[in-house]
């Protein structure tokens, strides 16, 4: 068992939905620490490099217009075996198909608009965590 860091995105269809609140509380309920926080407007610039291994594929276009759409909340979650444990709260990508009890499979009707993204690996998540919270050079 290894402590691990991962990264959340609340989407633009959370924060319009204010269920941030909810999906933040379900992570502290389950035992997760809240490392960081904070409320971006991503560009297409930086969709584009977190969303790297989807760029060209048929749905980017509308992905793109859906996370640059309003505010997300970029959290960073500490805990044993983190990774694994957030991939399975918020559940499969498709909310349609997301098992209940899952963040998506509760609250999401769409494959796209799906409320949450979180990172699904130990690479993606320091990936994702050094994009969003770039580490400050003190020299
Ligand atoms: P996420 O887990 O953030 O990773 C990529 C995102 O692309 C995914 O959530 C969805 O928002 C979106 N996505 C993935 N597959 C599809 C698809 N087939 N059609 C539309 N959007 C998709």
């Amino acid at each position: 068992m290894s402590v691990e860091q991962t990264l959340v995105l609340l989407k633009p269809d959370t924060v319009a939905r204010r269920l941030c609140g909810e999906i933040l509380s379900r992570f502290e309920r389950k035992g997760l620490n809240v490392v960081k926080l904070q409320m971006f407007g991503i560009t297409p610039e930086l969709a584009r490099i977190h969303y790297a291994e989807h760029v060209g594929k048929p749905f980017y276009p509308d992905l793109e217009k859906y996370i640059t759409s309003g505010s997300v909340i970029a959290i960073v979650l500490e805990g044993d075996e983190a990774i694994s444990v957030v991939r399975k709260m918020i559940g499969a990508t498709n909310g349609i198909t997301a098992e209940a009890g899952t963040i998506r499979g509760d609250f999401s009707m769409s494959n796209r608009q799906n409320l949450v993204h979180a990172s699904d690996n130990n690479v993606s998540a320091k990936r994702e965590i050094e994009l969003f919270f770039p580490e400050k050079n003190t020299q």
